[in-house]
């Protein structure tokens, strides 16, 4: 099997950028990581990427959303990217941009979706009082984290939990949960139907 191309868009601290580089350099993931852009000039993933392709794109210097997202997809392209993989990539992609990649643009949530989409999930988790968040990667289409749900991975909501602690959990499994659905994208086991993704190999969902 080859090697996936995978393009990381990212607006933070880039764990999760970093969780999945390490499983490819420890051969637990097929793929290779061409490009990590940025919207931020200052985002701590820049400091994270070693000798793999970086830049930032910076929304600022563009006259539209679509002329922004265009350069986006323009980069993704020059580097042969197979799967665009958000990873705290703080904005809304358009239809416009999706179309670019259809079925190969992934998302990382820390909420179990659809409850709690949007800004400080963690912190709407503890506030509500549930007693299991945890996170979820998905498809992404133009929606706030809405687009069909590959893996969840629950975390238990503790009666001490600040949205920051919890938040610090669920990043652990996020690590691990979007590794595995990376994965399994890279080994064809995934298809989309409708609004739900059936996992090929074992004929369920
Ligand atoms: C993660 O919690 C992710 O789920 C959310 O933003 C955070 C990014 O963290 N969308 P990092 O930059 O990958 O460390």
């Amino acid at each position: 099997m080859g090697q996936l191309v995978l393009g990381i868009l990212a607006s933070g601290r880039g764990s999760n950028y970093l969780a999945i580089q390490k499983a490819i350099d420890q051969g637990e993931l097929a793929a290779k990581v061409a490009i990590v852009i940025t919207d931020k000039p200052n985002a701590g993933v820049l400091s994270l990427t070693g000798s793999t392709p970086a830049c930032c794109i910076n929304p600022k210097e563009y006259a539209s959303k679509h002329d922004f997202e265009q350069a986006l997809a323009d980069k993704l392209k020059e580097y042969g990217v197979e799967l665009v993989v958000l990873a705290g990539f703080m904005r809304i992609l358009t239809a416009d941009f999706i179309q670019n990649f259809p079925g190969r643009i992934l998302n990382i949530h820390p909420a179990l979706l659809p409850s709690f989409p949007g800004l400080d999930a963690q912190g709407q988790a503890v506030r509500y009082g549930v007693k299991v968040s945890g996170c979820t990667v998905h498809f992404v289409d133009e929606g706030m984290d809405t687009g069909p749900i590959i893996l969840q991975t629950p975390v238990p909501v503790l009666p001490t939990d600040t949205g920051e602690t919890l938040a610090a959990r669920i990043l652990v499994a996020e690590h691990d949960t979007y590794k595995q659905a990376i994965a399994m994208f890279a080994s064809g086991q995934l298809e989309i139907k409708g609004s739900q993704v059936i996992f090929k190999n074992e004929g369920v969902k």
